[in-house]
């Protein structure tokens, strides 16, 4: 494909002309390489790869078969939008994978981090190959592939994200439309090839994703509990006009119970912390500190609409010493 390096003199896309310039020549390009035959595409509903299916359904439509596999680790109502912007609106041809108890199943009583990550990324593998070998035809796999990942996996910082993992008879060509750009030019395109703000501008979410926000064995109902949290401090903080200025925020749910009381009765839950974070780089991160009242809010909130929660703490590490995950 035309473009496999970001030309030196290529100026940064800060516009929506300079957006529409880029998809107008990519589309192009991607009829050029992919002419009738079909393509596969690991759609996790993240910026990238979201981009990149909005792309290819614009190019070849429904010679672009999506596969989102939800492995029950996903923030609450993420399914539901790629099926609802991808499926409803755009008429893309998904298929939509609930694995959720397969890979719960698989981590049942698995304390180890590692193990865990693991464990999540072999079977996410598997799953994504089992869906490929019922398709015929397909010549092509689709990756959300930026600039960066390229330039990191040239100086070794980290091993190329993609491509890596399917089994060895599986061979593809690659297409990977926005791998000449940065994140903020992804946003910009992925707007104006029409998909809802609040999914080009979401704050980052780890592959893992809620099961590195369940430290230790992950149960079901800690789980809820971790992913209503996180529904409750999203909301809020985009009702306090802090989507898009804090870099991240979530919650987790550690695996310790304390007393408390609750309509006159001893309560024996868990608690739920608080982290919200900003940063430039990752390396190095700040917290930001919210107000009085938002906190109070948010502890209200939580300890009456969760279940299992009796406590809210705020965690106020920077990294270093803390990391931004718990695991
Ligand atoms: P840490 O915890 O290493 O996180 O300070 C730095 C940033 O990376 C994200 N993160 C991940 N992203 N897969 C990902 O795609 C992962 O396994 C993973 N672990 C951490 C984290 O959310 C933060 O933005």
């Amino acid at each position: 494909m035309a473009n496999d390096r970001r030309p030196e003199d290529m100026v940064r896309i800060t516009t929506p002309e300079l957006a529409d310039a880029f998809i107008e020549e990519q589309i192009a390009a991607l009829k050029e390489q992919i002419k009738d035959k079909k393509v596969l595409l690991a759609l996790s509903g993240g910026v990238d790869s979201s981009v990149v299916a909005a792309m290819l359904i614009k190019a070849i439509g429904q010679q672009l078969v999506c596969v989102h596999v939800n492995h029950g680790l996903l923030r609450k109502g993420e399914p539901e939008q790629v099926i609802e912007v991808f499926q409803n609106q755009m008429k893309a041809n998904l298929i939509y994978v609930d694995a959720t108890d397969r890979f719960l199943d698989k981590l049942a009583g698995v304390e180890d981090p590692e193990t865990k990550r693991k464990i999540i990324g072999g079977e996410f593998i598997e799953v994504f190959a089992e869906e490929a070998r019922k398709l015929d035809g397909i010549e092509f796999l689709a990756q959300g592939t930026i600039w960066p990942d390229i330039l990191e996996s040239e100086a070794g910082i980290k091993a190329h994200h993609n491509a890596g993992g399917l089994p060895e008879d599986m061979t593809f060509e690659l297409v990977e439309p926005v791998k000449i750009l940065f994140k903020d030019e992804v946003r910009i395109v992925g707007e104006r090839l029409g998909l809802p703000a609040n999914m080009v501008y979401r704050q980052p979410f780890p592959g893992p994703g809620l099961g590195v926000r369940c430290p230790g064995a992950i149960t079901r109902d800690r789980l809820e509990a971790v992913r209503e949290s996180d529904a409750i401090l999203r909301e809020e903080f985009a009702k306090n006009g802090l989507e898009g200025k804090v870099w991240q925020y979530f919650t987790v749910v550690p695996d310790f119970k304390s007393t408390g009381v609750k309509d006159g009765k001893r309560t024996f839950d868990w608690p739920c912390i608080i982290r919200a974070i900003n940063t430039t780089d990752v390396m190095e991160v700040t917290v930001e500190h919210l107000s009085d009242e938002l906190i109070d809010h948010l502890v209200s909130r939580i300890t009456k609409e969760v279940p299992g929660i009796n406590r809210v703490l705020f965690d106020y590490t920077p990294k270093p010493p803390a990391t931004v995950e718990y695991e």
